[in-house]
């Protein structure tokens, strides 16, 4: 899985391979979120949304994995382990996949999950039936809630990495100092921190405005960019008029603040031969040195979304959205899940 490192840093491309630290395991510019696979709650699949289906999904896999993009992340969570058991079906369709593709899961550190160091291998464990695969690429740790320590943390994906379930551990939702923290504890044990994925777009640039993003770079660390079109609404297919389904509180802000946003991206797009604004809020993205992980429900989604790579916008363009982004929120979500 180890490919070539970035081959031109000018404009990204599908085949770039950005290395995971303390692993062999490299991932391309851009990857798919599949949070949305099997979930109905949110995604309304089997619910509001009749037309995201186990079939559509194949396609956006399909797809996806046809325009080089083969990074998924997933998480034990979603879907109650549906997106796992999605994604372990589809590898298991096309056994010459599992050489290509990246997986990414997370294990959930529940507060009352005290013995950190069995509920992360029995997770791990779990999440690798489900996917029916033989190690996850990328194990992460979903969120900053733990009542553990630390090194009770690196201790126990030390454990996982050592009996082959993980190749490279992450995190998510981490703060810059909780980044330092946890990957100076897996430095002590051999280990490196691979990635931190946080919420990161043009309606949520607060990542970048606390250092975390420098930190990252600093460590060595992969920012993974999750909800990076404010749960669809980037795309601008929603108005005032046309909101979003409810649930989607990643990214909420009144639709009259997302449209100025939206309408600088349709002006760039434009100018780059008819670019969808979910290209160029993922372009930018990319350009900040992020990772995003669009989630896409279909074909077109997919196709679409791996657009994103293979061009890049001017400076003066970057600059504009930088001008028209929203820094995010500071609620009492922030308090809790979202550190970084
Ligand atoms: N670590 C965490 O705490 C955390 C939190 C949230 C998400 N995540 C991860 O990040 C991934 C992505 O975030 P997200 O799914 O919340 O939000 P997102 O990627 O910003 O939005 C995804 C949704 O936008 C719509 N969409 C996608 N591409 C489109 C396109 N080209 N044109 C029009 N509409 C499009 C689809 O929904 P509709 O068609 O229904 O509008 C899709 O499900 C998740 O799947 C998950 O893997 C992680």
């Amino acid at each position: 899985m180890g490919g070539p490192l970035v081959s031109d840093p000018v404009v990204p491309q599908a085949s770039d391979r950005i290395p995971l630290a303390g692993s062999d395991v490299s991932i391309p510019p851009l990857g798919v979120g599949t949070w949305a696979w099997g979930d109905k709650g949110t995604w309304g699949m089997g619910g509001y949304d009749q037309s995201l289906t186990e079939s559509s999904i194949r396609e956006a896999w399909e797809a996806s994995i046809e325009a080089g993009i083969v990074l998924f992340d997933t998480a034990e969570i979603y879907g109650g382990g549906e997106s796992e058991r999605i994604i372990g079906r589809l590898l298991a369709a096309d056994p010459g996949s599992r050489e290509r593709v990246v997986v990414a899961t997370k294990f959930m550190p529940s507060p009352w999950k005290v013995n950190v160091h069995s509920a992360l291998l029995a997770a791990a464990r779990g999440s690798l039936e489900r996917l029916g695969i033989g190690s996850i690429d990328l194990y992460q740790i979903h969120g900053p809630i733990s009542l553990r320590s630390h090194d009770a943390m690196a201790e126990a994906l030390a454990a996982a990495h050592a009996e082959g379930l993980v190749k490279a551990v992450g995190v998510s939702n981490y703060s810059a100092k909780e980044t330092r923290a946890i990957d100076g504890a897996l430095r002590r044990r051999g280990l490196r921190l691979a990635s931190n994925q946080v919420e990161f777009s043009l309606l949520r640039t607060m990542p970048q405005r606390v250092g975390l993003l420098d930190c990252c770079r600093e460590l060595g660390v992969v920012p993974l960019a999750y909800s990076p079109l404010g749960q669809g609404r980037l795309s601008g297919k929603y108005s005032a008029s046309n909101p979003p389904p409810k649930g989607r509180t990643f990214g909420a802000h009144p639709m009259a603040e997302v449209d100025t946003v939206v309408a600088e991206l349709r002006r760039i797009g434009e100018a780059h031969g008819g670019r969808t604004p979910s290209q160029v809020a993922l372009a930018w993205l990319v350009a900040k040195g992020a990772v995003p992980i669009p989630g896409a429900k279909n074909r077109d989604q997919a196709e679409q979304n791996a657009g994103a790579v293979g061009w890049r916008m001017l400076d003066e363009e970057l600059a504009r959205l930088d001008a028209a982004a929203l820094y995010g929120k500071r609620g009492i979500r922030e308090r809790i899940w979202q550190h970084g």
